[in-house]
C-alpha cells in the first residue's frame, strides 16, 4: 500500500477526484492531515480538526464486481472499519453500521464513509472510498448531532500513521473476502446493522413512520415494514432517522 501523505488538502475524494485513476494502483491512499472543505453524505460538509483524526481516500479497482454489486463495497468498507474498531475500543463498546455506512458506538457517529464509482463500459472500474475516522479529537462542533472519537471512548490518544495502516490492512482483508466468497459479507453486515429488527420511528418522504428494518437488497436499499403492515424498499434521500435520535 502506497500512502499519499499532504498537509492540507480541500477534500481528499474531490482530490482523487482529479487524478487519472487509470495510472494509479490499486490500494493507493491520500491523506489530508487537515482538509478545508471535506464533504460529507447528503451534501453536508465533513468537519474534522487539523491533524486530530484520520481523514483519507483509498482506491479500489474493483472490475470483478457487476456494476448491479457495488453495494457488496459498502459492505467490505464498513465491516473492515469495524474490525479495526473492535480491536482498539474497549470490549463493551456498541460497534454498530448504520445503514448505509455510518460508523456509530452507542448513539454516537465515529465515522463516515463516502464512496464515489467511476464505471466504463457497464462495468466498475475505480472506486474512491472517503473516510472520515474521528481519533484524537474531543470537542466537536455544535451543529455535528452526537459525534465520538477513539479518543472520548478510550481516553488515550492514538497515533495515526499506524492506525491509518491497521485500517487499510482490515478493508483489505475484508476485500479477499469479497473476492474469495462474496455472499458471506451480507449475514455479518446485517449482524451489525443498527436497529435491526427493532421498531422506530424515521421520517420517509418527510412524514414520520414508524417502521421495523427488515434488512438491505441486492442494490443497498433499506427494507423496511411499516407498523401498518406496507413494506418499503428506500434509496438514501427517501429516509432518515430523526435528528433528535442520529444524523
Ligand atoms: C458522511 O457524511 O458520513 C461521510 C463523510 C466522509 C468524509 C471523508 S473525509 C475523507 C474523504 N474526503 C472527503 O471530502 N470526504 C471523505
Amino acid at each position: 500500500m502506497v500512502i499519499h501523505t499532504f498537509e492540507t488538502l480541500p477534500s481528499t475524494n474531490q482530490y482523487c477526484e482529479l487524478l487519472d485513476l487509470s495510472q494509479i494502483e490499486e490500494f493507493a491512499v491520500y491523506w489530508a492531515q487537515a482538509q478545508t472543505s471535506g464533504i460529507g453524505q447528503r451534501g453536508n460538509h465533513w468537519a474534522s480538526e487539523p491533524n486530530k483524526n484520520l481523514t483519507f481516500s483509498l482506491i479500489l479497482k474493483p472490475t470483478f464486481l457487476p456494476v448491479a454489486d457495488q453495494f457488496l463495497l459498502t459492505k467490505v468498507v464498513s465491516l473492515g472499519i469495524t474490525d479495526c474498531l473492535r480491536n482498539i475500543l474497549p470490549k463493551h463498546a456498541d460497534i454498530r453500521i448504520k445503514w448505509p455506512n455510518d460508523i456509530y458506538v452507542g448513539n454516537s457517529k465515529i465515522c463516515g464513509i463516502l464512496i464515489s464509482h467511476c464505471i466504463t463500459g457497464g462495468l466498475l472500474a475505480n472506486t474512491i472510498v472517503g473516510i472520515g475516522l474521528n481519533v484524537n479529537q474531543t470537542s466537536f462542533p455544535d451543529w455535528i448531532p452526537n459525534p465520538t472519537s477513539v479518543k472520548l471512548l478510550t481516553h488515550s490518544e492514538l497515533e495515526l500513521l499506524p492506525l491509518l495502516t491497521d485500517l487499510i490492512l482490515n478493508i483489505q482483508n475484508r476485500y479477499t473476502q469479497l473476492r474469495d466468497n462474496p455472499n458471506s459479507l451480507d449475514a455479518e453486515y446485517l449482524s451489525q446493522l443498527m436497529q435491526l429488527g427493532v421498531k422506530a420511528k424515521y421520517i420517509y418522504h418527510e412524514k414520520e413512520i414508524t417502521a421495523t428494518i427488515l434488512g438491505v437488497n441486492r442494490f443497498g436499499h433499506l427494507q423496511l415494514i411499516t407498523a401498518e403492515g406496507e413494506t418499503l424498499s428506500c434509496q438514501l434521500k427517501e429516509i432518515h432517522l430523526p435528528p433528535n435520535i442520529a444524523q
